[in-house]
């Protein structure tokens, strides 16, 4: 199949911008890309045929994001598996741009619960996998590989392993793998499920920028999901499947809200309660499990009432300030959710409604006060300028931010700063170990690596290989 090139150009640590301007098709003119038609399954069981779908007609169109929504067990899986070819229907039809499958569909290309990635193999050569299956060549599979990394913000880990990634990175590669192929229909099953609610945030909020944005390189997504405000805040239309005597599709229901969405919106919540009804078969109002509406939080958004003293950073060094154990997309996360509540809130409240320990969030909250992104004041946590600006950026924009922060983290900044001095750019592991053997138990030491390694990639300040263990010095750098 031949390999349309990515809209986005490869922009390194620049601002992401202009390139693809182009907004995705809108769902109602959209040409019809997959069409079930009375489908059933049935697996065979120790008594029988088991049947878990029947009688689904469903249709996705160029330009919507169809969420398959319903509890464990409705048959989402089986239905996505269906649509993309994986296995065959007991009766009834699935087509492709109206040509019924007889085998994988080739417009479809799926991302996984559980990330499956090749543990053996980097996060480059994870990528070109899927290129390779269809026989692209090698120096056509590097380039969109690259493009790919790029626009899901994977900039930097080219060259790691997964077992080197954290959860968020390791899902951002199953994306990756899945669009480099661009295409038509991009599904996904249950893509967030095991991620850390922050991390899953962040993830989602930076899928639905791309799409909105329309760099997205696929003409639509089908997403199954069992949480409602996971469908809610991502799909166009809402299929909702019953399992009761067995799947069929309960209600569709047409999201129709503006986009980015607001989820403290009176509409927004409505609705979720209606889904919520519907999946649980009740007509009735409510005492309903979604999430309530937050009360208003105050203050504006991106105002930093109150903005910290600067910190005088000559006193900051490796040995008194310690990087927090939390992940790129862990903080990002957590500074999109204060984003939406008008850039403060209060941390115990948040915490009660997402269901975490509060000493849970204390690294991300960490990581964003050391970063200057947020300011803790009383209970609450308050987003400055730089950090409201940080959780609203697109990937690439946010990683320019990211970059300036980071730099000023002492044990960033040392190992970027070595590695400028070196004429070939690379400084084994040992040295910088040997450096915080001094303030930190051996343990702390790996933490204290591991959290600056993550960082340094997601900057493109440096890079780093497990094997010869050595950092090397990235793109980025040049720029700060
Ligand atoms: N390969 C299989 N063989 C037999 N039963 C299966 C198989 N896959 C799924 N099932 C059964 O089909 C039903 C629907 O499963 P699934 O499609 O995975 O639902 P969901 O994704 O909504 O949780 C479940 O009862 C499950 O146990
Ligand atoms: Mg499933």
């Amino acid at each position: 199949m031949p390999l349309k090139i990515f809209r986005k150009p490869r922009t390194g640590t620049a601002t992401g911008s202009a390139a693809g301007s182009a907004k995705p098709p809108r769902a109602a003119d959209g040409e019809v890309l997959l069409e079930t038609v009375g489908l059933t399954k049935s697996y065979a069981g120790a008594d029988g045929e088991l049947p878990v779908l029947a009688g689904i007609d469903l249709k996705v169109r160029a330009g919507e994001i169809v969420a398959l929504l319903g509890k464990s067990g409705s048959g989402k899986s089986t239905l996505l598996r269906c649509l993309a070819g994986l296995i065959p229907p007991s009766s009834g039809t699935v087509a492709y741009r109206g040509a019924p499958l007889t085998g994988a569909n080739p417009g479809t290309a799926m991302v996984f619960q559980t990330f499956a990635l090749l543990p053996w193999l980097t996060v480059q050569q994870n990528v070109e996998l899927g290129l390779e299956a269809r026989g692209v060549p090698d120096e056509e599979r590097a380039r969109a590989a690259v493009h790919a990394i790029d626009l899901i913000g994977l900039d930097g880990f080219e060259s790691a392993y997964p077992k080197e990634l954290s959860g968020g990175m390791r899902q951002r590669v199953g994306f990756a793998r899945a669009l480099v192929v661009e295409p038509d229909v991009l599904m996904m099953d249950e893509p967030f499920s095991a991620l850390d609610v922050l991390t899953a945030e962040n993830l989602r909020g930076e899928l639905m920028e791309l799409w909105e944005s329309g760099q997205f390189p696929t003409r639509a997504v089908v997403l199954v999901t069992h949480n409602i405000e996971e469908a809610v805040l991502m799909a166009d239309r809402i299929v909702v499947l019953g399992s009761r005597p067995y799947g069929t599709i309960r209600e569709t229901i047409d999201v129709g809200l503006e986009r980015p969405r607001d989820r403290e919106s009176e509409a927004f919540q409505d609705l979720i309660d209606r889904v919520y009804r519907i999946m649980t078969g009740r007509t009735e109002a409510k005492e309903t499990t979604a999430p309530a509406a937050q009360a208003a939080p105050g203050g504006e958004p991106g105002r930093a009432a109150g903005r910290p003293e600067p910190v005088d950073l000559d006193k900051r060094t490796v040995a008194n300030t310690p990087l927090p154990t939390a992940t790129v997309d862990g903080f990002s996360g957590l500074a999109e959710l204060v984003a939406h509540r008008g850039g403060r809130c209060d941390l115990a409240d948040l915490s009660d409604e997402l269901g975490l320990d509060i000493d849970d969030m204390l690294p991300q909250v960490d990581a964003l006060d050391l970063l200057g992104f947020a300011t803790i004041q009383g209970d609450d946590l308050l987003l400055t300028d730089v950090g409201g600006a940080f959780a609203g950026a697109d990937v690439q924009e946010s990683k320019t931010l990211f970059a300036r922060a980071a730099i000023q983290v002492p044990l960033v900044k040392l190992i970027t700063n070595s590695l400028r001095r070196q004429p070939e750019g690379t400084v084994r592991a040992g040295f910088f170990r040997d450096l915080l053997a001094h303030h930190y138990t051996s343990e702390q030491v790996e933490q204290q690596l591991e959290t600056a390694t993550d960082w340094g990639r997601y900057a493109e300040l440096y890079m780093y290989d497990a094997d010869p263990e050595e950092y090397r010095l990235d793109e980025g750098a040049a720029l700060l």
